[in-house]
């Protein structure tokens, strides 16, 4: 038996932690400077990170100045609650060029929870480069893996060609975002709207083969992740397909996006998935431009009923539930 005097200190300690973690978290939003030129408290963005404690409770923002970042990044699980902020998605680059693996080479690597991203470039140069003026062989060079719930980003860029967003594991928001890539340069299993962003295409760089915008890899009716874009213009050079299945349950939505004339007539591939075609969900509702004319697409594209579009379309219902994207911003 303890003695009740160990009881009531006991229970004090407890009271007492319980409530300084909750007024951390709702304490203001510390911030963190990085600038190449030495103007700030550091001068690459992963020292910056270092610097937060393990298990970190308080918002805090890391702001980094203009500048290209030649680094990669990793933010390690007991991280959450970072908010990186550029000075303009054309102004603060980070980049490295690592190659040969969808995660490990990734420039930008997430592991933490809740975190949110502005106005910064994430790129891979890798598969962008020219030796001796020859093209190299392209290869898998991520520039953001997200293996994480709960990640928003805002006037974001993603340039890379093959599996540029590596996009996992975990709920994503993007608005006004860009991303660049050829081949499969939006993948993985991440339950994710992507809003008015801009869609890059350049299958130039893969010379007469076709583009994959994405390769969505749900796997089974029971998972709720899948790809939603909305109010996206889909640019750049083609032919590009808007998917191909990754995974026997591939998920991918596109409402009310416009479509340069650069989409494969099909719109989408099985891939491995060929013959088993009813439970991949494709779908296009209400997207115009001269790349949105699906006469010619695959027939087994799905004509979702208002009831299931709207499961997708309405983030409330898609993946903030609890609302989490508007909880991130009141730490902006
Ligand atoms: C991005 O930076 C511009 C100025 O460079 C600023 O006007 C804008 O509000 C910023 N956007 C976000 C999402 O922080
Ligand atoms: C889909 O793939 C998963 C994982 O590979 C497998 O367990 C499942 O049986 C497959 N379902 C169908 C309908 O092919
Ligand atoms: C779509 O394409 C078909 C066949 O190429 C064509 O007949 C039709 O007029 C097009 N529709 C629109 C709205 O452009």
């Amino acid at each position: 038996m303890q003695s009740p005097t160990f009881i009531f200190y006991f229970t004090l300690t407890l009271f007492l932690c319980v409530n300084v973690s909750k007024a951390q978290n709702e304490s203001p939003t510390k911030t963190i400077v990085v600038d190449q030129s030495g103007k700030g408290q550091f001068t690459t963005v992963q020292q910056a990170i270092n610097s937060i404690p393990s298990n970190n409770k308080q918002w805090t923002i890391i702001l980094v100045n203009a500048g290209v970042y030649k680094e990669k990044v990793m933010i390690v699980k007991e991280k959450p609650y970072i908010i990186l902020k550029g000075m303009g998605k054309s102004s603060t680059v980070i980049e490295w060029g690592d190659s040969g693996n969808s995660m490990e080479s990734s420039t930008f690597k997430l592991y933490a929870p809740n975190f949110m991203a502005r106005n910064i470039t994430f790129k891979n140069t890798f598969d962008l480069e020219m030796v001796d003026n020859v093209m190299k062989t392209i290869t898998w060079a991520p520039a953001a893996l997200l293996y994480a719930d709960k990640a928003s980003f805002y006037n974001c860029g993603f340039v890379g060609i093959q599996d540029t967003l590596t996009d996992l594991v975990g709920r994503h928001f993007f608005d006004n975002c860009y991303f660049e890539g050829a081949i499969d340069f939006i993948w993985g299993s991440g339950q994710s709207l992507y809003q008015n962003s801009v869609i890059h295409v350049n299958a130039k760089r893969v010379g007469l083969l076709n583009a994959y915008i994405t390769a969505q890899g749900r796997e089974s009716d029971k998972e709720t992740n899948g790809f939603v874009f909305k109010y996206c213009t889909v640019t750049g050079t083609g032919p590009a397909y808007l998917g191909r299945a990754y995974r026997n349950h591939s998920t991918v939505v596109f409402y009310r996006s416009t479509f340069d004339d650069i989409i494969a007539p099909e719109g989408w591939d099985a891939w491995y998935n060929a013959g088993k075609e009813e439970s991949i969900t494709y779908a296009e509702v209400d997207c115009y431009g001269p790349g949105a004319n699906k006469s010619k697409r695959v027939k087994w594209e799905k004509k979702l009923s208002s009831e299931e579009m709207k499961k997708f379309i309405y983030a409330k219902l898609f993946l903030n539930q609890d609302n989490w994207i508007e909880e991130q911003l009141k730490h902006v």
